[in-house]
């Protein structure tokens, strides 16, 4: 009889993300889902109200305000996004979203407020401070530098070493394995995000969706605690949605918080642990994905703004899947 070898799978390290996500390839298993299981827990008592308090906040924003003129774009009284968690900031158009990332994360200045990220005070600090302190944004309209290639791209997001220039440069040793090591980690996210083959080609020749999945994995390669994606899947096809979908959950199994911006508020019913809703500058609801679009607040708020928006009701799902069938 044939000796049946028993083959046990490779178990893969834990920063091997391409390898598995939520749903695991073939063959091979989901190793954890320990953070989504703990966030899920610690908000399940959190109650379902604007500026509510969070078990373990990554970052706190007290009275950020932002005007335009006579125009109050952004008027935070208090927001807490949950360590760990992935957190959805949905809203209407021009409810102030973009401008709340770009208050945090130092692309604009507030007219009033304070807020802490990992307990440190963070504003009036320079977007790349912010950067370093391990907070990176994605932008809603890609800013990919088209004349470079998509390598070059990424190893622009290298983080800056702090005694660059003069002093490194007469030590080729250092710099040259720092630039290697940057090269290596860029190549480990494009193959991550299918973008291995066109490393060479001009970021211009991508197409938007692409781009999309180019600033994501260039934010990746600071290793961020927080990650603040403004709309990351608008423009990118629907194959690359689900697997861009898998990386924003295999990111949180990571260890990385995540703040994303999305106006398909399925996607967000699917992923997010956390739903924010904003409305004319302000938090109008907070809460369990699957009871926030209830929120009389919320009706209010897409009704205001456009007056068929579909709110995440399953059957619509149902019909549309019905229909690629
Ligand atoms: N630099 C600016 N100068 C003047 N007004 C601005 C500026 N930036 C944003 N606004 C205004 O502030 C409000 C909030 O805009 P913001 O882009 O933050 O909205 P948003 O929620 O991101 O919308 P969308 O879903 O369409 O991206 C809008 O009324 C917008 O016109
Ligand atoms: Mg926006």
């Amino acid at each position: 009889m044939r000796e049946i070898k028993e083959v046990k799978p490779e178990v893969k390290p834990f920063q091997d993300l391409a390898k598995w996500a939520t749903k695991a390839p073939e063959g091979e298993k989901l190793i954890s889902t320990a953070y989504g299981d703990k966030v899920t827990k610690d908000l399940k008592f959190v109650d379902n109200k604007p500026g509510v308090h969070k078990p373990d906040p990554i970052l706190v924003a007290d009275h950020v305000t932002r005007k335009f003129g006579g125009m109050t774009a952004v008027d935070v009284e208090h927001f807490e996004i949950e360590r760990h968690g992935i957190t959805a900031l949905i809203g209407p158009n021009g409810a102030g979203k973009t401008t709340f990332f770009n208050l945090m994360t130092g692309f604009d200045t507030p007219n009033t407020g304070e807020w802490r990220f990992d307990g440190r005070d963070m504003a009036h600090m320079q977007p790349e401070k912010v950067a370093r302190m391990g907070m990176v944004r994605t932008f809603q309209l890609t800013k990919v530098m088209s004349r470079l290639t998509v390598l070059d791209n990424m190893l622009l997001g290298a983080p800056v070493q702090p005694g660059e220039g003069m002093f490194r440069s007469l030590i080729p040793g250092l710099w040259k394995k720092q630039e290697q090591e940057n090269v290596e980690k860029a190549e480990a996210l494009l193959e991550r995000f299918l973008l291995i083959k066109k490393k060479d080609d001009f970021a211009g020749s991508l197409s938007g969706g692409q781009r999309k999945l180019l600033e994501m994995a260039r934010a990746l390669m600071r290793d961020p605690k927080l990650v603040m994606l403004d709309e990351p899947m608008a423009g990118v096809n629907p194959a690359l949605k689900q697997s861009l979908l898998d990386h924003i959950m295999s990111l949180r199994e990571e260890g990385t918080t995540v703040l994303f911006v999305e106006h398909d508020i399925n996607m967000v019913r699917h992923i997010a642990d956390w739903v924010t809703v904003m409305a004319e500058g302000k938090i109008v609801a907070e809460g369990q994905p699957k009871s926030v679009m209830n929120d009389p607040a919320v009706i209010d708020a897409y009704l205001g703004a456009h007056a068929n928006i579909d709110l995440g009701d399953d059957s619509v799902l149902d019909l549309k899947e019905s229909e690629e069938h």
